[in-house]
């Protein structure tokens, strides 16, 4: 223990001498530890020596001389060509209430007005072109797109000029409905943005390459945008084909504003009509100030038409007679408040009609149960074009299936064309019915004459796009 005090002893005393130098060899380190420091900051952040005026020249004028640098843009122009990427057009995973399996990667540009969509070329695309790629028509995955600047398409490219509209849907273009849908936001997109027709159109199912629109669908849209719908079928399959300028529909009608519709629903049928030129006769067969409502029955031949047409139009001859005012025919649409009609492509023709004017339709026997969502499509069509779908009248008798009454076949063997029968108590209380509202309408349409707000004087301003 005492050892240990004296060594204590003996180191304290001498240390003065230690400490001091100790200090002062520090004070030395510090110093030279804050030169070097201020020379490296010194360095690092002085800015770096401006190009002299002769440097300057000598580098553009090296540029202009062409060689080296007018290479490397073309390397550059080359290595974008290079660079465009084809992806497979719809992604096999998604499915359609996933909204987006056609040209997964882009996002749409909705407006609030038109139906969500995309365009090319556009700030969204970053200004580059849409090009597609194959021409399959059975697997959507097999096909591609991409996205170029004009001047960097991709190699062998056919670049296609003018405006392509380019539909995907995932139905059918030869079903009315479906077909339909598909049409009215390229029409609406035609009639906002100046009515420029498309120089042609692509038109995909779930991404697989279609070449046929069916023909009340086509005729429509023909009417409607004044020329021939020229379906593209991709000329050259192992070269993509770039275009001028696109724009992809593929929600159908998806969120296009009811303002949109409507206006897009009444162009179609200003332009069917004038096409076909079935104007009007107007309301001025009214007899003393009080309307006549103007019926009409539309037979069918063959399938579904009534067994006993004379029996039928009888019924509603006589529903007509006691109703005072009406006057019945079987003539144009365009000249009809009530349409009367078993189901059929030729309530197609509704589209001539006036708004709020009215429809009855007669399904045969097996129809409700069997026909699937299907049987709505002349309900869903009267609502489009704002009329009144007064109703369907189903026929309580008909042919029996002598399959188990759940088998599919039923329809397609035993429902789906047979001839209609009638009620005469029910289709003329029925009609009546009808016709009252019918009449309603047209009296309060008269005194919006006073107002002068009527559809004929919007109808004599001419359709939308001329015609
Ligand atoms: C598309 O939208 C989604 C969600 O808003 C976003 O995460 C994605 O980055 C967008 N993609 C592109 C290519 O803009
Ligand atoms: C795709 O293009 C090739 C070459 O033009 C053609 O032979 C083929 O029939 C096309 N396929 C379809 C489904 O149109
Ligand atoms: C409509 O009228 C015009 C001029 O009168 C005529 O040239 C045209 O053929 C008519 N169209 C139809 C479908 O009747
Ligand atoms: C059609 O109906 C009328 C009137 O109800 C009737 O006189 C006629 O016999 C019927 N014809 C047939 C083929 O059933
Ligand atoms: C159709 O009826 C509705 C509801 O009564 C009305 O708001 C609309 O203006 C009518 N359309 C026309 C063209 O008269
Ligand atoms: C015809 O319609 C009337 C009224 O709706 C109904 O009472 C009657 O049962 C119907 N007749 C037949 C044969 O279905
Ligand atoms: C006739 O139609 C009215 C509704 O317009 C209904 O209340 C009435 O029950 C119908 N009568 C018959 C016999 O079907």
């Amino acid at each position: 223990m005492g050892k240990d005090r004296d060594s204590s002893t003996s180191f304290t005393f001498p240390s003065m001498y230690a400490l001091l130098r100790g200090a002062l060899l520090s004070i030395v380190l510090i110093f030279l530890i804050h030169v070097v420091l201020q020379i490296q900051t010194v360095r690092w952040y002085s800015p770096s020596p401006e190009p002299s005026p002769e440097w300057s020249v000598f580098t553009i004028w090296d540029w202009v001389k062409g060689g080296g640098s007018a290479a490397s843009l073309a390397e550059t122009t080359s290595r974008l060509r290079d660079a465009v990427v084809f992806l497979p057009l719809t992604d096999a995973k998604l499915t359609a209430d996933g909204e987006t399996y056609f040209m997964p990667a882009l996002n749409d540009t909705y407006d609030g007005e038109e139906a969500q969509h995309l365009r090319f070329p556009s700030p969204a695309s970053g200004g580059r072109l849409l090009c597609l790629s194959r021409n399959h028509t059975a697997d959507g995955t097999k096909n591609s797109y991409a996205l170029a600047w004009s001047d960097a398409l991709p190699g062998g490219a056919a670049l296609l000029p003018g405006l392509t509209f380019v539909s995907d849907i995932f139905y059918d273009y030869r079903n009315l409905w479906h077909g339909l849908g598909a049409v009215v936001p390229f029409v609406s997109w035609y009639r906002s943005s100046g009515c420029k027709p498309p120089a042609r159109w692509l038109l995909y199912t779930r991404g697989e390459l279609q070449k046929v629109m069916g023909p009340w669908v086509r005729a429509v849209t023909e009417a409607a945008m004044g020329q021939d719908v020229r379906i593209e079928t991709i000329g050259d399959p192992s070269q993509p084909t770039c275009f001028e300028e696109a724009v992809v529909f593929r929600h159908n009608e998806g969120r296009m504003s009811m303002r949109k519709r409507g206006e897009t629903y009444d162009m179609l049928r200003c332009k069917a009509r004038a096409l076909c030129n079935a104007t009007s006769a107007g309301d001025d067969d009214e007899r003393g100030g009080s309307p006549v409502v103007r019926m009409t029955v539309l037979m069918r031949t063959g399938t579904r038409s009534f067994k006993n047409e004379s029996a039928v139009v009888e019924a509603f001859r006589r529903a007509c007679a006691g109703f005072g005012e009406c006057r019945l025919t079987v003539k144009l649409m365009s000249d009809t408040d009530v349409l009367v009609s078993p189901h059929g492509a030729q309530l197609t023709n509704m589209i001539f009609m006036d708004q709020n004017s009215s429809v009855m339709e007669f399904f045969p026997n097996g129809w409700l149960e069997m026909a699937g969502p299907g049987q709505y499509v002349y309900h869903w069509l009267a609502a489009k074009l704002g009329m009144r779908h007064r109703g369907a009248w189903r026929d309580p008798t008909g042919v029996a299936c002598d399959l188990p009454k759940t088998d599919p076949r039923c329809f397609s063997l035993f429902y789906k064309d047979q001839l209609l029968g009638h009620n005469e108590t029910h289709f003329i209380n029925w009609t009546a019915a009808v016709l009252a509202q019918a009449r309603e309408y047209k009296l309060s349409k008269v005194s919006a004459v006073e107002g002068g707000q009527t559809q004929q004087q919007r109808r004599s301003r001419g359709c939308p796009c001329g015609g």
